[in-house]
């Protein structure tokens, strides 16, 4: 069997390790593997090369992708996709594994409608994605706002000030609320949530009513002007206030520990899946459910052993 991995859309912490990982189960079932350079672009444009093991060594720590991404918005097109599997069709590759957001998976669904089975894999920093709990690289880039964020409360906190942050997430609020939770924001603004100019000038006025010496403001990107709204604040409080726009630092930077092993097991997974003859799927991953047990019995639950064991690396 041949199995192709392309990534594409907006890149992500993580996608490098579930490149590997589907390199290397390929490779260790006797399989070949394929790189599709540049996403669907590179996939039309025939940018197809054979990938052995040492291509993906030294990968599993580095962000971005070493196959490159893009967005090709003509890629909605039959006869501009019928140009991509026949490409993969010319290299004798049966199916393809994307790793990717909402386009690529929309990408995958049309490849397999038109005979090309894809297998999806979540791989954004929006964790947008609704039928999986966690994307690959939404972990690393909340940590890279967090502590973005944790450096701007500092300064904050030093000169009394609001300080009004914009995060990543296209459509999505989770960068926002998950970032708000983690440092501590007075406010979280996003879709869910909703924008009032009006609540929000209050909530502030509120702040200092109660003896806030700053205030940490965090917003979903496409919700409002921050640099406006920092403006306002400004105007119409007795708070100093600043605007900052994390942007693209969010989607680079080496993967965290959850990254790496979510993108290894849903690489690997992808392949075993394509193995038994599966396709036109998309991979999940769920969850961090939290619940309660009676005390007394918490500590004899039969523990099963960790399927990670499966993720270890086989040689052959
Ligand atoms: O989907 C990832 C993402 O970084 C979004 O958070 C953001 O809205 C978008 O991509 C930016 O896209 P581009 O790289 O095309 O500017």
């Amino acid at each position: 069997m041949k199995i192709g991995v392309l990534t594409s859309g907006g890149d992500a912490p993580g996608m490098n390790a579930a490149i590997r990982a589907v390199v290397r189960t390929a490779i260790s079932y006797g399989m070949e593997a394929y790189g599709v350079f540049d996403g669907y672009k590179g996939l039309v444009e025939n940018k197809i090369r054979k990938l052995e093991r040492n291509d993906v060594g030294q990968i599993i720590n580095r962000g971005g992708t070493i196959l490159g991404s893009s967005r090709l918005k003509d890629f909605v097109k039959t006869e501009v996709m019928q140009v991509g599997i026949d490409n993969l069709r010319n290299l004798g590759i049966d199916a393809l594994v994307t790793i990717g957001g909402d386009g690529t998976y929309r990408g995958a669904m049309d490849l397999t409608r038109l005979g090309m089975p894809c297998i999806a894999l979540p791989g954004t920093i929006d964790n947008d994605i609704a039928s999986t709990e966690y994307t690959i690289g939404f972990f690393t880039a909340l940590d890279t706002a967090i502590d973005a964020i944790d450096k701007l409360r500092d300064t904050s906190f030093s000169h009394q000030r609001c300080t009004v942050v914009e995060v990543m997430g296209r459509n999505c609020g989770d960068l926002a609320i998950y970032s708000g939770i983690a440092c501590g924001a007075e406010i979280v603004i996003t879709k869910d949530t909703g924008y009032d100019r009006e609540t929000v000038l209050k909530q502030v006025q509120q702040a200092r009513k109660v003896g806030k010496r700053h205030l940490v403001i965090v917003v979903a990107e496409n919700i409002t002007d921050v640099t406006l709204l920092a403006k306002d604040i400004q105007e119409n409080s007795e708070y100093e206030a600043r605007a900052s726009v994390l942007g693209y630092i969010q989607r680079g930077g080496t993967p965290s520990a959850f990254d790496r092993i979510l993108a290894s097991k849903m690489g690997s997974y992808a392949v075993e899946l394509i193995r038994k003859g599966i396709g036109g799927q998309a991979v999940y991953a769920k969850s961090m459910d939290v619940g309660y047990i009676d005390i007394f019995s918490a500590l004899g639950v039969d523990s099963k052993p960790s399927d990670l064991y499966n993720y270890l690396p086989r040689l052959n």
